[in-house]
């Protein structure tokens, strides 16, 4: 995974590589302390804070991730949130001056502690090949499984079990995309973590053979 801050690593050319695998970062996006794979792409007035995307995972327009872990494949549509942070409900002021009171005072300082246990134990983590619908917003400390599918307009409050879809507000388990025996399989095979080289020989028979197939051609006969 590459650092966003202009020391990347020299690119691995493959040749099966239609662009160079170099992070597509959108100009009038902002990320402060993030780290980009392989062929990620953020994608217009995209905010990210100490967060990571993992390879060819993408940013769509205006979205925003705050703490939070992504895995490799992963789609965010336009205008999401991932990791809605909380305000202190329980102080007497749930203003920001309690926690960021150097903005406002001379002398002050911001409070650590708090921001810490935002990132901690407020870190959203999302596995591999999993879709965010438009408008999604994911609420701290959940955990989106692999493969799993998040509605447009949700709001998630719960984890999410891999290759489960939810929708509605509070997200609800709507239907398993693909059965358990099937999601186990994927699970164990691991395409994402294949080359690019064997993603390249594999993508024709994923965008042509129904998953079953699919299974039945590459289970066991790449190393996973
Ligand atoms: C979640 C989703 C993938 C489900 O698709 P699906 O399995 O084909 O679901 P269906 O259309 O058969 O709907 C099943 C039920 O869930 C409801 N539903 C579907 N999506 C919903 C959503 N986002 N929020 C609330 N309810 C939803 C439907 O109304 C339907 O309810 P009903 O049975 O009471 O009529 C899809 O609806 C969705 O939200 N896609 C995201 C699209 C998007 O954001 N694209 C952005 C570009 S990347």
């Amino acid at each position: 995974m590459n650092e966003k801050t202009g020391n990347n690593e020299p690119s691995r050319h493959s040749p099966s590589a239609s662009r160079d695998g170099e992070p597509s970062i959108h100009t009038s996006a902002s990320l402060h302390d993030c780290k980009l794979g392989r062929f990620c792409e953020v994608k217009e007035r995209v905010l990210m804070r100490s967060s990571s995307l993992g390879d060819y995972s993408y940013v769509e327009r205006h979205s925003e991730l705050i703490y939070t872990q992504t895995g490799r494949f992963c789609a965010i549509a336009a205008d999401v949130r991932l990791n809605a942070l909380n305000h202190p409900i329980d102080r007497v002021s749930q203003h920001k001056f309690t926690y960021r009171a150097n903005e406002y005072f001379v002398g002050k300082k911001l409070d650590h502690g708090f921001r810490e246990q935002r990132m901690e134990e407020g870190r959203v983590v999302l596995g591999h090949d999993v879709w965010i619908g438009h408008g999604a917003i994911v609420l701290p400390g959940v955990t989106i499984g692999t493969g799993a599918v998040v509605g447009a307009g949700c709001v998630v409050t719960r984890n999410v079990e891999p290759y489960a879809i939810v929708a509605g507000t509070p997200a609800r388990f709507l239907r398993w995309r693909f059965e358990p025996d099937i999601a186990h399989r994927l699970l164990q095979l691991a395409w994402w973590n294949w080359s690019h080289d064997q993603l390249a020989d594999a993508v024709d028979d994923m965008a042509r053979l129904d998953v079953l197939a699919f299974l039945d051609k590459h289970d066991g006969g790449i190393e996973i």
